[in-house]
């Protein structure tokens, strides 16, 4: 039973621990591959203290939340903080099955140092929530351990979906994990300074999730075992609930995080386009689109001329959100009757029949190139 209340931080700590028991958290495997790890905030200086854009560009970074001028930025700020944390939980729930069913030693610790340090992300914005937020924060930060991603509460939709072997495991960390790095990015150029001050050393991190994705898939594909008819479900699976995490198009959210320097665009530092407030989202989510058709165009360079080739799933296919939420289009981005895409979607998604052959395809070890754990880096 969790506490009903908490006052300091190292309460919160408590929870912590509660939470991790209760998600049946692989306490043994985690000292194993990681025996030195320690949880804990990090905090690195900003690349600029002065407020970056928007209406307050210029001032000083707030550095507590009595400098924000007004309730209505504050409560917004609070809820930018509380989606990321809850994100980086619930991925952990998300991935809890995947321990006992690693192909090699060097998957396993790869799962275990990705699950480290999604619980030190979530730790990290627990950590602003309640030494910055008061009563709220730390009833926000206590709700991050109470919500779980195995019975559909988490916030967003990517993060309560099943994820029942590897292949979705390294789908998930090149799709997801990677709109994670866009969401932190942005984040990075925040006007509160202790979530600004957050960002590089979780982007560091997120980086090897990534990275661990994308060679995943690589070593898969040239592995040739698992049919690339599959792995294309499983994009078609995920990339539509990384679409839906950048937000709704229009967002008028977006757009007062911007004005108030709360959230910044994707490549701010590096553009000198003009802001188009209204289309915040959209944009994000088109240079996403575009980095992942990067990967895929070099993913299929690893399959073999017989083979079908992947392709990025249109930005229309199974949205759940936003202008083409729950319209009826294909992963290439034609549009069918209702009664066409019904069918469709049973072709192109996993389906039991898949899952089936998978496991049997998972039964040898030979489904993914190996990789030999060499110590934990
Ligand atoms: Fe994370
Ligand atoms: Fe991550």
């Amino acid at each position: 039973m969790l506490k009903a209340q908490i006052s300091t931080f190292n309460d919160w700590v408590d929870i912590f621990a509660e939470w991790k028991k209760d998600i049946g958290y692989d306490e043994k495997t985690f000292k194993r591959f990681l025996p030195n790890y320690v949880l804990e905030p990090k905090y690195e200086p900003c690349r600029y203290n002065e407020i970056e854009f928007g209406d307050f560009r210029g001032d000083r970074k707030w550095e507590r939340v009595l400098d924000i001028p007004n309730q209505g930025i504050r409560d917004a700020l609070q809820q930018l903080i509380v989606y990321q944390g809850d994100t980086e939980f619930a991925s952990v729930e998300q991935q809890r099955y995947l321990v006992d069913r690693a192909p090699s030693d060097y998957d396993l610790y790869a799962l275990m140092r990705i699950n480290a340090e999604e619980m030190r992300h979530g730790w990290q914005m627990s950590h602003i929530l309640v030494t910055h937020f008061g009563e709220g924060g730390r009833k926000e930060a206590m709700k991050l351990l109470e919500r779980r991603a195995y019975e559909q509460k988490r916030l967003l939709g990517s993060f309560n979906e099943v994820m029942e072997n590897w292949l979705d495991m390294y789908t998930y960390t090149e799709f997801i994990d990677r709109d994670g790095k866009f969401q932190l990015k942005m984040l990075s150029h925040s006007s509160f300074m202790p979530l600004a001050m957050s960002m590089d050393p979780m982007l560091k991190e997120e980086a090897f999730h990534l990275g661990t994705g994308n060679n995943g898939l690589k070593r898969i594909l040239k592995a040739g075992k698992i049919p690339v008819e599959i792995v294309q479900k499983y994009f078609n699976k995920w990339v539509p609930t990384a679409y839906d995490l950048f937000g709704t198009d229009g967002s008028s959210n977006a757009h007062w995080a911007y004005v108030w320097g709360l959230k910044g665009r994707y490549n701010e530092s590096e553009t000198d386009e003009e802001v188009r407030r209204d289309q915040l989202n959209q944009m994000a989510r088109g240079l996403y689109h575009a980095e992942i058709s990067k990967l895929i165009v070099d993913m299929n360079t690893l399959i073999g001329e017989d083979q079908p080739k992947l392709i990025v799933p249109d930005i229309k296919f199974n949205r759940k959100i936003g202008t083409y939420a729950h319209q009826t289009y294909t992963i290439d981005g034609k549009l069918l009757t209702t009664e066409q895409y019904e069918k469709y979607k049973l072709e192109i998604l996993p389906t039991d029949k898949d899952r089936e052959i998978l496991r049997g395809i998972f039964k040898e070890n030979d489904w993914i190139e190996f990789k030999p754990f060499k110590g934990d880096a």
